[in-house]
C-alpha cells in the first residue's frame, strides 16, 4: 500500500492530536453558550478567555487586542473594512500585487464604496522595496497591508522598515501573517493590524484572529449580540477556539527548531530540483517562509503534475489551493514575471510539523520521473 505523504501544508495542515484531544473534550464537556449565566456558559467562557489569554502571552500583547474570527478570510476583511469605515478623510489604502485575494479582493470592493487604492509591484523575487512605500504614501493614505510570508512563493516582506515609514506619516499598517506563525517570528512590534488562520498550523479550520492594537478604530462588519467587545459579533466557536489556542501554543514554542528542519528540506528540495533541465524556483532562495516552495517545469501542466504524484500518493499544489480549480495562472506567479507557460506549470511543495527526511527522499525520487514522463507526452519541448 502506498503511505501518502502529504506536501500541501500550505493550504492546510493536519490537525495535532492534542488539537483534536482539546477539542473533543470541549465538545463533550464545555458545550455551553460563553455567553450563558450558569454553569455550562461560564465554563464555556473560561475556556474561550484562557484562549485568548494564551495567545496574547505568546505574542507579547494584551487579551482585549486579540479579536476572534471564523479564519482569516474574515480577520482581514475586518482588518481592512473596519478601518476603512472609522477612517474620517482618510480613503487610500496601499497594498501589494502578491496579496491574498482576502486582502486584494476587499480592496476592491472598497473602491466600488468611495475609497482609493495603490496596488505595489513586487520584484523577480516577490520582494517591496520599502522605498516604494514611502513613494506611495500620500496625506489622505490610512494603511498599508503587506503580508508577511507569501502563501504561494514564501517570500518574506520587510515589514520592520515598512512600517517605520508608515508610523512616521501616521499610516496604519496591517499584515497577514496566515502563513508565518510557527515558522518565523511575527512582527508583532511593526504591525497594528495581523490576521491569523488556526488551520494553517496544525489547528481546526474555520477559526482565526485579528489582532488590533489598542486605540485602533474599527467599524464591525458582522452586526449582532456585540460580542468580542463589541468587534465581531456572533456565538464563540468555543471548541475552534480552544483548538487554535492549543495549536498556537505547540507552533510558538516549536518554532526555531521546526524552522531550521524545514528550512533543511526547503534547502535540499531545490538543490535537486533545480538541477533537472527547465526548472526554475520561483520566490527567494533564502528571504523565504521555511516551509513554502515553489518550481515551475517548462513543457508541463501543472495540473498533471499535481494529478500524477497523486497518484503515487503524494499531495503537493500548482498555484495557491483557493484558486486551484480555476485554470488562470497565479496572480502572484504573473507578479513576478513568471513567463506564462512556466506560470502552468508550477508546483507548490510545502511542508509541515509532520513532514519527515523520508518523505521528502521519496518525493525527491518520484517527482523526476514523473516529470520526465510528462514530457514525454507533451507536444511542447524543453528549451523552446
Ligand atoms: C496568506 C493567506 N491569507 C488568507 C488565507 C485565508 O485564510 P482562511 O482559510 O482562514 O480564510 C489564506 C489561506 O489560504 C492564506 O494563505
Amino acid at each position: 500500500m502506498i503511505q501518502p505523504i502529504y506536501l500541501d501544508n500550505a493550504a492546510t495542515s493536519p490537525p495535532a492530536p492534542e488539537v483534536v484531544e482539546a477539542m473533543t473534550h470541549c465538545y463533550t464537556t464545555s458545550y455551553g453558550n460563553a455567553s450563558s449565566l450558569h454553569s455550562h456558559g461560564r465554563e464555556a467562557r473560561q475556556a474561550v478567555e484562557e484562549s485568548r489569554e494564551s495567545i496574547a502571552v505568546h505574542l507579547g500583547v494584551q487579551p482585549e487586542e486579540i479579536v476572534f474570527t471564523a479564519g482569516a478570510t474574515e480577520a482581514n476583511n475586518l482588518a481592512l473594512i473596519g478601518t476603512a469605515f472609522s477612517s474620517g478623510d482618510r480613503k487610500h489604502l496601499i497594498t501589494t500585487s502578491i496579496e491574498h485575494h482576502a486582502v486584494l479582493h476587499t480592496i476592491e470592493w472598497l473602491k466600488t464604496r468611495g475609497f482609493d487604492a495603490t496596488i505595489l509591484d513586487v520584484d523577480p523575487t516577490g520582494r517591496i522595496d520599502p522605498a516604494q512605500v514611502r513613494e506611495a504614501i500620500r496625506p489622505d493614505t490610512l494603511l498599508v497591508s503587506v503580508m508577511a510570508g507569501n502563501n504561494e512563493i514564501g517570500t518574506i516582506q520587510p515589514l520592520d522598515e515598512i512600517a517605520a515609514i508608515c508610523h512616521e506619516r501616521g499610516v496604519l499598517v496591517h499584515s497577514d501573517a496566515v502563513q508565518a506563525l510557527g515558522k518565523i517570528p511575527l512582527p508583532m512590534d511593526a504591525v497594528d493590524l495581523l490576521s491569523i488562520s488556526a488551520h494553517k498550523f496544525h489547528g481546526p479550520k474555520g477559526v482565526g484572529f485579528l489582532f488590533v492594537r489598542k486605540g485602533v478604530k474599527l467599524t464591525p462588519i458582522l452586526h449582532g449580540g456585540g460580542h468580542e467587545r463589541g468587534r465581531r459579533s456572533g456565538t464563540e466557536n468555543v471548541a475552534g477556539i480552544v483548538g487554535m489556542g492549543v495549536a498556537a501554543g505547540l507552533a510558538f514554542d516549536e518554532q526555531p527548531a521546526a524552522s531550521d528542519r524545514l528550512r533543511a528540506y526547503r534547502d535540499r528540495m531545490i538543490d535537486t530540483i533545480t538541477q533537472l533541465p527547465g526548472t526554475r524556483l520561483n520566490g527567494d532562495r533564502e528571504k523565504s517562509l521555511p516551509h513554502i516552495a515553489n518550481f515551475s517545469f517548462e513543457a508541463i501542466e501543472g495540473e498533471s503534475l499535481v494529478m500524477r504524484l497523486d497518484e503515487r500518493g503524494i499531495a503537493v499544489s500548482t498555484g495557491s489551493a483557493c484558486s486551484s480549480p480555476n485554470l488562470e495562472p497565479s496572480h502572484v506567479l504573473v507578479a513576478i514575471g513568471v513567463p506564462l507557460s512556466m506560470a502552468h506549470g508550477s508546483l507548490r511543495v510545502s511542508t509541515g510539523r509532520q513532514t519527515t527526511e523520508q518523505e521528502i527522499d521519496t518525493f525527491l525520487d518520484i517527482l523526476p520521473k514523473v516529470v520526465e514522463d510528462l514530457r514525454s507526452i507533451s507536444p511542447f519541448k524543453v528549451g523552446e
